[in-house]
């Protein structure tokens, strides 16, 4: 008896040792891992300069490859904004971070790499197919060098825009200033599903947010799983965003007028005062105007659904100033969307006005959206220089995103 239970006592003893020793070494490694996990995600793959310039991005094509969107520009009116194949990568470290916590941590970089379609022919099929490098862009999240920008988010471009303007590609500059925020920020806060980030259009990020330290490819479970927009989802699917969430805390300044609104403007027939512009709506007498889309086609934007089919109307002194090809369209200019169900019954209306000469990165325009067309109080955004809007409209000349002359 004596013998066994001493025995047992050393057994309980070894075992309890081994398992001291087994839990140590677990919370070691926990530890340890933990602590190599922050140090590596803290690693810094960009250099901004002392007068806050990015450094023109290294080696990222050996990073984490996120996707590649395409707007090809025989799909947008010959000239795509960003044209065409769009080859997007991030730092390791940060995708790390996120697939971990799910956030964009300080320091994260993201490149665009765009890329021309060269054909849309191959043995495979009909397509778009890859040409040549034509230009690079950035975005950076830093609240030490962009503590001004909304989300910290820094947006940068390389091109030679000059040169590509030219017809030829030049050489990519060695470092680019921030561009303001109207002119990239503002879509991205406005339109991109996550955190400024384009992640509805990115399924290995997707995939990757929250998913710890395992290694997301390596899980056969995992295809078209998770937080994957659902093809009929075009809330989810859409570059623009279908409904715009206006309650979500943040996102509603961006549908607020920054800038007041003239009470009359020359030049045009519709006024800016919430009641009257909704009577004047209802009345129709845009559609007298000589400037008009022949007929609806698929719209994408603002509150719409993407796809729902919309139809634009411009009065003579925007149809006037698009036909000179104006940089600047004059005071008056304006444009009615018509936003239609697919059987053609109305839903609401978009309007802009250019209410004075100087655009002021949009301020100098009137934004007006009704998504009724008995209720005028159902107005999302009224007055000049609402963000979402503008951030939206950017890439259009003098704001204007329809092409002419109508369709
Ligand atoms: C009209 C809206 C809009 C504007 C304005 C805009 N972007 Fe984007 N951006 C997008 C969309 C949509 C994507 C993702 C899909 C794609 O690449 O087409 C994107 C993706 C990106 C990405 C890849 C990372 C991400 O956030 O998804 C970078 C980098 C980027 N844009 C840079 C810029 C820069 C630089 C500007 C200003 C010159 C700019 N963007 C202006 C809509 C916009
Ligand atoms: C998601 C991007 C997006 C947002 C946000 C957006 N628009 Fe547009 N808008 C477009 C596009 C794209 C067009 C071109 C026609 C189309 O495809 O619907 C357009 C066209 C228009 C037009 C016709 C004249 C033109 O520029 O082509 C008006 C007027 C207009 N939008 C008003 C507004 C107003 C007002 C807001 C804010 C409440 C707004 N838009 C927000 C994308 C957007």
């Amino acid at each position: 008896m004596k013998f066994l239970n001493k025995s047992l006592v050393v057994i309980f003893a070894v075992s309890a040792t081994a398992a001291a020793i087994v839990a140590a070494t677990a919370d070691a490694q926990t530890k340890s891992s933990d602590a190599q996990n922050a140090a590596r995600e803290k690693k810094q793959y960009f250099k901004i300069t002392a007068d806050g310039e990015l450094m023109r991005p290294t080696d990222y094509r050996t990073w984490v490859y996120v996707g590649t969107p395409v707007t090809p520009n025989d799909m947008n009116n010959g000239k795509a904004a960003f044209p065409e194949f769009h080859n997007v990568y991030i730092d390791p470290a940060s995708y790390d971070h996120y697939k971990r916590t799910g956030k964009w941590r300080e320091d994260t970089i993201l490149v665009k790499e765009l890329v021309s379609v060269a054909g849309k022919q191959a043995v495979s099929g009909n397509g778009y197919f890859m040409g040549e490098f034509i230009g690079l862009e950035a975005t950076v999240k830093s609240g030490r060098h962009f503590a001004k920008e909304p989300g910290n988010w820094a947006y940068f471009r390389f091109t030679d825009e000059a040169a590509s303007r030219k017809g030829h590609l030049g050489n990519l500059a060695s470092k680019a200033a921030a561009l303001p925020a109207n002119a990239c920020n503002q879509c991205h806060q406005a339109s991109a599903a996550d955190d400024f980030v384009f992640t509805q259009h990115y399924p290995v990020l997707r995939a990757a947010k929250n998913f710890g330290s395992a290694i997301p490819e390596n899980n056969p479970r995992d295809r078209g799983a998770k937080g994957t927009p659902k093809n009929n989802d075009m809330k989810d699917a859409s570059a623009g965003s279908g409904d715009l969430n206006f309650d979500q805390s943040g996102r509603a300044a961006l549908w607020q007028a920054t800038q007041s609104t003239p009470a009359s403007v020359q030049g045009t027939a519709v006024p800016t005062d919430q009641t009257a512009i909704f009577r004047y709506l209802k009345t129709g007498a845009y559609r007298r105007w000589n400037a008009r889309e022949s007929t609806s086609h698929p719209g994408r934007g603002p509150h719409t659904k993407l796809q729902a089919p919309v139809k634009t109307y411009m009065n003579d002194t925007l149809a006037a100033s698009m036909q000179a090809e104006n940089d600047r369209h004059p005071i008056g200019a304006t444009s009615v969307k018509e936003m239609l169900k697919p059987d053609g019954s109305l839903t609401g209306w978009a309007v802009a006005i250019k209410t004075q000469n100087d655009s002021a990165a949009g301020r100098g325009w009137y934004w007006y959206e009704v998504t009724s067309t008995s209720d005028a109080s159902e107005v999302p955004a009224i007055g000049n220089g609402v963000q979402g809007c503008v951030g939206c409209h950017a890439p259009g000349k003098d704001y204007v995103l329809t092409s002419w002359p109508l369709k």
